[in-house]
């Protein structure tokens, strides 16, 4: 039987090709601008997941002073490689550390905190929604504002499983291309978990294999409201929609 690693896990076909592959994702569309629209100018903005710095890096660039934050090594390391080639002034208003979302303590307030990319969704909601919720409220600033791109995984179905068939073949920086299967996906409607098993294929330019990884991505389907509520946290605006499987919800702290 075929080993299947988690998504991000160190030596992961994910975590290394993150940036090929989303930078073909559609679901992701427009996604900065809207991030860039939640703290005042020169604010500061913390990201929970950061990953590769794909929204931290520019939300820098453009003024803000931001924090991301991601359990996973590999996705770190390639954020703060990126992070050392920026001009010093941009590297200096951004930091990257190594943590879980669940147990936030960072000793600070933001005037934004930004879950990006169906980030929560990995979590099942229950224990580690209502932690996450009371982390980011206490590192939010008063009037502060939190964003979560969540997915309906229900919307997700489009992608029929076609082990034959590659969803997604890319030119990798190496020369090598990289060729992206559906193995398979299952929606379990009573905990609402979507699972999508997909294959990660290295060819060398004349065709043959180098390297084959199968890995698990699972997104949980789960409603904000009860657990922001909680948390002490109101409604922001309506639900915004990008991409097709996808929006990002808004909520905020009572002004001081
Ligand atoms: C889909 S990626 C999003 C990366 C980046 N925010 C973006 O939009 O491109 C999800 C990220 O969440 C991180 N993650 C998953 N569970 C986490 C947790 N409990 N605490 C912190 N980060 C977590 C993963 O390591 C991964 O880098």
């Amino acid at each position: 039987m075929t080993a299947v690693r988690p998504y991000y896990a160190a030596d992961s076909a994910s975590a290394r090709h993150y940036d090929l592959i989303t930078a073909a994702d559609r679901s992701i569309d427009g996604d900065i601008d809207i991030y860039a629209g939640l703290a005042p100018a020169g604010g500061s903005i913390l990201e929970l997941g950061a990953g590769t710095g794909r929204v931290a890096i520019p939300l820098a660039e453009r003024g803000f002073a931001v924090t991301g934050l991601d359990i996973a090594a590999p996705m770190l390391a390639q954020a703060e490689a990126k992070r050392a080639l920026l001009p010093a002034d941009i590297a200096a208003r951004l930091r990257f550390l190594r943590g879980d979302l669940r147990s936030l303590a960072l000793g600070q307030r933001f005037d934004a905190i930004i879950v990006t990319f169906y980030t929560l969704a990995h979590l099942q909601p229950s224990v580690a929604w209502k932690q996450a919720f009371a982390g980011m409220a206490r590192h939010l600033a008063p009037g502060g504002v939190i964003a979560l791109h969540l997915p309906d995984p229900e919307k997700m179905g489009g992608l029929a499983p076609r082990p034959d068939v590659p969803v997604m073949r890319r030119l990798v920086e190496d020369g090598s291309y990289l060729t992206l299967f559906v193995a398979a996906q299952a929606m379990n409607a009573r905990t609402g978990r979507f699972n999508l098993t997909l294959d990660y294929v290295s060819h060398a330019p004349d065709g043959r294999e180098l390297k084959r990884s199968r890995e698990l991505y699972s997104l949980f389907h789960g409603d904000p409201a009860p657990y922001a509520a909680q948390a002490g946290l109101r409604s922001r605006g309506d639900a915004i929609a990008i991409g097709d499987t996808g929006s990002i919800v808004c909520f905020e702290a009572a002004k001081a």
